[in-house]
């Protein structure tokens, strides 16, 4: 049931700490820096292994973007990210050396089962990071990873974003550990900062009144960009994604440099543009292209932990230090912001025109 909650949406934005908190829980050990996910694989396979090859869609495939950026920077190793209705096995890849992580929170999604039955069946190493156990990838990859957010019932998915990217985390630590690129001591560092993650969330919930009143402000607007750079570039789209389908407003997610090259022709003062400037994502870089769209008369709508950066913005939504993961609790208040644009709107929140929240047609 709702448990109180309008929309099952807003329960699971809710339910994030606990969610980051169950895909943590008897995994970790902060102090040695060790993480534990019972994977048959073995350590010659980690040492051999040449390319990682992420296959998603939708909101998976942004968690698949986080991903790529923390396993190349820790755990040393090529990583290509593919949405999933796009992948082909090409033949200059050693099969045996390619591991293929499909991230899918059903476990049953047409285009991302048919890429991992391509992966398996040019005789690549398959793993399911999923929420669903017994579901058709949980059963057919030849390793499963839950990442144990609970049932998701709104087609927007949300608490299961924050439990993708806790558990592609663990997984990095788990690679970088056994193919010693990283270190005990950065592993308890970012086991520290995971642990860290569920109370920043707590605080961005609490602050919840801000994001609504800042949402009905600008809900009217012609059109919504979102815009981050590294960690933040995958929020952006994750961001525009959500608010374009329960809203049904035009929002579109850029790397924060590609403004320029473009889609800065789109901006208007009609078209509040939301920042991300976190740690990870090279905030004074962005900063430029906050600039950049604030000279056109755009809103300029901050969501950082960058305190000094934050004068320059007409709003500023703050994100508490947390590090690496301050980019996951960005997220929330992106989620919150979606959430109530499209209450504002009377939206039908749960369950948006036209789309399923099992996509099982190719
Ligand atoms: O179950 P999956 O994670 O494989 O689903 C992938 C997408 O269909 C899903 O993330 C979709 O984009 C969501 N409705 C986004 O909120």
């Amino acid at each position: 049931e709702k448990g109180g909650y309008e929309h099952y949406m807003r329960k699971e934005i809710h339910e994030q700490p606990h969610a980051v908190r169950q895909a943590l829980s008897g995994r970790v050990d902060e102090f040695a820096g060790t993480v534990d996910l019972d994977l048959s694989i073995s350590k010659e396979y980690y040492h051999s292994l040449d390319e990682i090859q992420i296959i998603a869609c939708g909101t998976s495939y942004y968690a698949g973007l986080y991903a790529a950026e923390l396993l190349e920077q820790y755990a040393d190793v090529r990583v290509s990210v593919h949405i999933a209705s796009e992948y082909e096995f090409r033949a200059n890849r050693d099969p045996w050396r390619t591991l293929v992580v499909a991230v899918t929170q059903s476990g049953e999604t047409a285009d991302t089962l048919r890429a991992l039955r391509k992966a398996d069946g040019a005789g690549a190493r398959t793993l399911a990071v999923t929420n669903t156990v017994g579901s058709t990838m949980a059963r057919e990859a030849d390793d499963t990873v839950y990442i144990r957010s609970g049932p998701e019932i709104g087609v927007a998915a949300t608490k299961t974003f924050a439990s993708q990217v806790t558990t592609l985390t663990l997984l990095t630590v788990y690679f970088g550990r056994q193919r010693n690129t990283l270190s005990s001591n950065e592993a308890s560092t970012i086991l520290k900062e995971l642990s860290d993650l569920p109370g920043a969330i707590q605080q961005v919930l609490d602050a919840e009144s801000i994001v609504r009143e800042t949402a009905e402000e600008f809900a009217d607007s012609d059109a919504f960009f979102f815009i981050g750079r590294r960690f933040g570039y995958p929020v952006a789209l994750e961001g525009a994604l959500k608010l374009k389908e329960i809203s049904y407003d035009h929002a579109e997610g850029f790397a924060s440099g590609e403004l320029k090259h473009g889609p800065l022709a789109l901006v208007t003062e009609n078209t509040p543009v939301l920042a991300i400037l976190t740690e990870g994502t090279s905030a004074h870089e962005t900063l430029h292209n906050v600039k950049e769209v604030e000279s056109r008369g755009a809103p300029a709508i901050g969501v950082s932990s960058e305190t000094d950066l934050n004068p320059v913005f007409d709003t500023v939504l703050e994100v508490p230090n947390v590090g690496l993961m301050e980019p996951v609790v960005a997220n929330v208040y992106l989620q919150l912001f979606a959430y109530h644009v499209a209450s504002q709107k009377d939206r039908s929140i749960d369950k948006p025109r036209n789309l399923a929240k099992s996509v099982t047609v190719e």
